[in-house]
């Protein structure tokens, strides 16, 4: 069993990383109104990452014989229109997770669950690989500027990008 307190901020995560899947998903519609398909496919492959990291602590609460409760999910609020603004605000959200990975972790330690901690240490990890990846795409852009032909290149290589299932935990 889980801690309530844990269990209440495991499902807290489970919303915010539905979240991180629906804002991606809003994202991925602004690259394909762009007809950048390179981007539309990162984009993809990001919101079934996110979906993955839901779906990890899903599973993992309910393994430890807790309660999964489900909440509404807000409506994605995309503040740029530009591939850079989006990107910065990619950086932003994605940083904003690892901030609540690592309180999730402070109430797993708050009610000294060891098991929890082990498990969230995929997390953290992920966080530190989440921001190196977006990172780097960020810092192409700045690279790019108004460069249309450059940022086609980058639209092909960023096509290349595919989804492999994490084992987590
Ligand atoms: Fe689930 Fe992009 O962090």
């Amino acid at each position: 069993m889980l801690d309530k307190k844990l269990e209440a901020a495991f499902n807290d995560q489970i919303n915010k990383e539905l979240y991180s899947e629906y804002l991606y998903l809003g994202m991925k519609a602004i690259f394909a109104d762009m007809n950048l398909p390179g981007f539309v496919n990162w984009f993809d492959v990001q919101v079934q990452e996110e979906r993955a990291h839901a779906m990890g602590m899903f599973d993992y609460v309910h393994e430890r014989n807790a309660q999964v409760t489900l909440e509404a999910i807000a409506k994605p609020e995309i503040k740029g229109s530009t591939p850079l603004e989006i990107f910065e605000q990619v950086l932003e959200h994605e940083e904003y997770v690892t901030s609540r990975i690592n309180a999730l972790m402070d109430v797993a330690e708050e009610v000294r669950d060891r098991a929890a901690l082990s498990f969230l240490d995929w997390y953290v990890k992920e966080q530190v690989e989440e921001e190196a990846n977006v990172g780097g795409v960020l810092a192409t852009l700045k690279l790019i500027g108004e460069d249309k032909k450059a940022l086609l290149l980058l639209d092909k290589d960023l096509a290349t990008r595919t989804f492999v299932a994490p084992v987590i935990g």
